[in-house]
């Protein structure tokens, strides 16, 4: 089969069913107002290793900018928390549509703990969290691309080994289409080329 783009309605079932398995960046911002928030957001990558940049992608919602996005706007700051198989439950929670007003921690009971160098709450029990300050948001179609220069990495001990990250301890959980997510445990290894 082939697909035109232009002769389907949309191509985000192909995109999200063929770009696979996705990290989840679990994003935690505060609003200008004082209100903690949480959601979790697959279309995410690192965009530069010198400066250490992220970048995930909000689609706009029916009401145009989510609240994730809008209060980076503001803010300029954000936390990704890095998500394991216990938190994919309280991950998708947060997932959950709610008023601006509502904070997704007390929807999904996820414990918070104060970022140490920018304006935001991080998840207290994720194994990795990445402190982030604005670099820059660019409108691509319907999407807001936010990208953030880490200034701070939380790592447990307990996912580490001689002093750095162990991804083989790490088992993150990836996203693919629809309700299914994969375990990263399912791992083998190659030697690369020079
Ligand atoms: C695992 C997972 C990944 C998601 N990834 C995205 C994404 O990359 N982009 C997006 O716009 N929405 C994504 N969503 C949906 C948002 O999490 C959802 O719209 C949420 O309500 C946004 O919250 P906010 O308005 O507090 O930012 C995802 C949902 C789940 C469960």
């Amino acid at each position: 089969m082939e697909i035109d783009p232009e002769e389907v309605g949309s191509l985000y079932r192909t995109l999200a069913g063929a770009v696979v398995p996705r990290p989840v960046a679990w994003v935690s911002t505060r609003s200008p107002a004082g209100v903690d928030n949480l959601a979790p957001y697959s279309f995410f990558t690192v965009a530069s290793v010198a400066p250490p940049v992220l970048l995930f992608a909000p689609v706009d919602g029916p009401d145009g900018l989510k609240d994730t996005p809008r209060n980076v706007r503001e803010t300029e700051a954000f936390v990704v928390n890095v998500v394991t198989e216990p938190q994919s439950t309280a991950m998708n929670a947060t997932s959950a549509t709610l008023p601006a007003g509502e904070s997704e921690f007390d929807h999904a009971d996820v414990e918070r703990a104060e970022a140490t160098v920018v304006d935001a709450p991080r998840v207290a029990d994720a194994p990795v969290a990445f402190e982030c300050s604005l670099y820059d948001l660019l409108s691509v179609g319907s999407s807001t691309l936010v990208l953030g220069e880490v200034e701070r990495v939380h790592v447990d001990d307990d996912v580490t080994t001689d002093g750095r990250l162990d991804v083989t301890k790490l088992d993150a959980v990836g996203r693919l289409a629809g309700n299914q997510y994969a375990r990263t445990d399912g791992r083998f290894s190659m030697e690369r080329p020079p």
